[in-house]
């Protein structure tokens, strides 16, 4: 899209978020289910629940600035997941494989933390104070969710992980 105002360059990050959050909708059921340990796969359920609600309140900024919902995709969230999807095929399930996608949740949800705090900060200087409320709601909730996922990793994942040596596939999953 072409930005020519701070509003423009607003409206194309919330794009970008609202991309990001559907895919994470669309793809975090399968990552729940591919995990070993049951309090991870509920971190991960509980991101999907949070995910739907952050959906929400986009759909709510885009009302009330008047705007579509709009057409960015999100190339750095189809990337993460990407690479979280590769570590499924390739690692059976195990705390080794909770382990790396505790990694790289991780790194989706920092993603999220910069996407959301430039949204604050961009709706706070645009003076949209309810949109800006809503969207730091959000960024509250994504560093929640960032530390309950490195709590798991340091209480139990990790250390599970060092007792465990993949075995490839013998026939590699295509
Ligand atoms: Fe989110």
């Amino acid at each position: 899209m072409q930005a020519e105002t701070l509003e423009d360059v607003l409206q194309r990050d919330l794009e970008f978020a609202y991309d990001c959050e559907q895919h994470l909708m669309h793809e975090l059921p399968k990552i729940a289910e591919a995990v070993n340990s049951r309090e991870l796969r509920m971190a991960f359920e509980q991101q999907l629940e949070q995910t739907g609600l952050h959906l929400a309140r986009l759909d709510q900024i885009f009302s009330w600035l008047n705007r579509p919902a709009g057409i960015e995709t999100n190339h750095v969230i189809r990337s993460i997941v990407g690479e979280g999807n590769k570590l499924i095929k390739h690692i059976n399930r195990s705390p080794l494989l909770d382990a790396a996608l505790i990694a790289a949740a991780s790194q989706a949800a920092h993603y999220e933390i910069a996407l959301y705090g430039s949204l604050c900060s961009f709706a706070r200087a645009l003076n949209l104070d309810d949109s800006a409320s809503l969207l730091q709601q959000t960024l509250n909730e994504e560093k929640q969710a960032d530390q309950a996922f490195a709590r798991i990793a340091e209480d139990s994942v990790n250390r599970e992980a060092l007792q465990f040596h993949n075995t490839p596939h013998i026939f590699p999953l295509l």
